[in-house]
This record gives structure tokens, C-alpha cells and sequence, in this order.
């Protein structure tokens, strides 16, 4: 028996990073699985990787941003498993800039995806928890939804507004079993740090410098690994976080403890 044996997990933006490795480990913990996001041959790939595990998998392609999209990925669940006792809204995306330099494109696109969805999906779910007598739901934030961030106003401030939804939430609906956390991820080294050029313009000349010269701030001076956060996620998500509702659950290597 694995943790989540019996149960159905939604999670968002499943095709890389943070979401693949909570993927790959709720599947380890026999979660049958709705995972969305919109490159199809990786979400074929992670859906593929989960059945291996011996657990039902279903990718959704999905834009997160789209409200019919988001409603689609909710009736698949349901066709498919019957019941969603899970969901972990991880789909997000970083947006750098000051309140001067920051575009109405990606504030609007910011908070579309990291604060609109994950209340879209929210809603969407509650529903069926109510029906079934109770759920979990686990949201993505980020060490910035507790702390100021430089330079990444609409990233931070979608995160602020994540942090007081988890908890907001988790007061509406403690008497329906519904629980309702956030994961709170420091610096986590994903593929996406290296296709988007994240390190470009740093002075050290390889990659390994830079990344060594940017994880020294951290207490723990290391980057967070995805399977990190996914053990974070699973604690949430299961009962071994029974009486846990309303917390933001700071995986970060110590870097908001300064
Ligand atoms: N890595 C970190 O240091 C860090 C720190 C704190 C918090 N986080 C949070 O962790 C979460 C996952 O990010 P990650 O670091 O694992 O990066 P990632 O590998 O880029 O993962 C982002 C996921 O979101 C999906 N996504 C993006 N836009 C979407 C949209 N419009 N509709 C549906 N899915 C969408 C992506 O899938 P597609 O591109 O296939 O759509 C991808 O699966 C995010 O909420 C992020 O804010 C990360």
C-alpha cells in the first residue's frame, strides 16, 4: 500500500520540473493521475513514466489560463477515475521586472496562470470533494509569497495572493475535511533554468560557477532538487499531514530563516 493507494490526483503543469518529480513520486505512491500542461510530448512522456510505475495515468492538454480548458481537465478526472481527491495546482510561470519595467502582457499573464487558475481549479474540485466527504488540495507557491522578492514584482506578488488563498480557503472549508496548504519552494533547480538562459549575463564564465556564485546566498549554499519539493507535496497531500490546514510549508534550504 502506498500512501495515496485509492486516491485521484490532479496536478498542474506536470510536464517538467517540480510537477514531473511529484508526478513520478505520487505514482511510487499509487495515485491514479490527471496531469496537465500544454507540451504534449512531455506530458506524454511523464503519463507514459507514471503507468510504468503500475498506476493509471492520464494526460489532459491543458492551458491552465483558459477557464474551458481547466473546466475539461475536471470532467476528464471524473470520466476517467470517478473521483478527485487530490489536487495540486503547480502550473506557474516566472516573470521578472519592477513595478515600472514589468508589461501589462506579463502582469496580466502572471496572474492569469499563478493566481486566476489556481482559484479556477479550486473551484472547479470543491464540489466533488464536498460530494465524496472530503480532499486535499496542495498549492505551488514560492519562498517570495512570504517574503518580498527583487526584481520579480508580478511573480512575488502572485505568490503573495497564493499564500492568503491557501489559507482563506482552508478556513471555508476545515468542517467539509477539505484541507488546504501550500508548499512555499526555494530555488529549485529545474531544466527550464538552463532553456531559458536563467544564469545569461552573470560574469562567471561556466554554468557550474554561476550557479555555485547564486546558490551562496542560501544557508544550506545548494539549490533544492524537484523530488525535494515533491516529498514536500506529499506530506501535504496525504494523511501523514492529517490535522494540517492552512500552512505554508517553507522548503528552502533556510533562505527565509535570514
Ligand atoms: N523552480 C523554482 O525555483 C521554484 C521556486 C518556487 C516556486 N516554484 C513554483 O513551482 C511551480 C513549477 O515550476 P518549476 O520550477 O517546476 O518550472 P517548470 O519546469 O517550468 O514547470 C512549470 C510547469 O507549468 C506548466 N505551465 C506553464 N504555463 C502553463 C499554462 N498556461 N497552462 C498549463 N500549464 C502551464 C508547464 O507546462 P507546459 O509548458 O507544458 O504548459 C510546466 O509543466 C511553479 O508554480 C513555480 O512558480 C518554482
Amino acid at each position: 500500500m502506498g500512501k495515496l493507494t485509492g486516491k485521484t490526483a490532479i496536478i498542474t503543469g506536470a510536464t517538467s520540473g517540480i510537477g514531473r518529480a511529484t508526478a513520478l513520486l505520487f505514482a511510487d505512491e499509487g495515485a491514479s493521475l490527471v496531469l496537465t500542461g500544454r507540451r504534449v510530448d512531455l506530458g506524454k512522456a511523464v503519463e507514459a513514466e507514471c503507468r510504468q510505475r503500475g498506476v493509471r495515468a492520464l494526460f489532459v492538454e491543458a492551458d491552465q489560463t483558459q477557464a474551458g480548458d481547466c473546466a475539461r481537465v475536471v470532467e476528464s478526472a471524473l470520466e476517467a477515475f470517478g473521483q478527485i481527491d487530490i489536487l495540486f495546482n503547480n502550473a506557474g510561470i516566472v516573470t521578472k521586472g519592477t513595478a515600472e519595467s514589468t508589461s501589462e502582457e506579463d502582469w496580466t499573464q502572471t496572474l492569469a496562470l499563478n493566481v486566476t487558475a489556481v482559484w479556477r481549479m479550486c473551484r472547479l474540485v470543491i464540489p466533488e470533494m464536498r460530494r465524496a466527504g472530503g480532499g486535499v488540495i496542495v498549492n505551488n507557491a514560492s519562498d517570495w509569497a512570504v517574503v518580498g522578492g527583487k526584481g520579480a514584482l508580478p511573480y512575488a506578488t502572485s505568490k503573495g495572493a497564493v499564500a492568503l488563498m491557501t489559507k482563506s480557503m482552508a478556513l471555508d472549508h476545515a468542517h467539509e475535511k477539505i484541507r488546504v496548504n501550500a508548499v512555499c519552494p526555494g530555488d529549485t533547480f529545474v531544466e527550464r533554468w538552463l532553456e531559458k538562459g536563467y544564469f545569461e549575463g552573470s560574469d562567471p564564465v561556466t554554468l557550474e560557477e554561476a550557479m555555485r556564485e547564486s546558490a551562496a546566498y542560501i544557508p544550506m549554499q545548494r539549490f533544492g532538487q524537484p523530488d525535494e519539493i515533491a516529498r514536500a507535496a506529499l506530506f501535504l497531500a496525504s494523511d501523514d499531514s492529517s490535522f494540517v490546514t492552512g500552512h505554508l510549508l517553507l522548503v528552502d534550504g533556510g533562505n527565509t530563516a535570514q
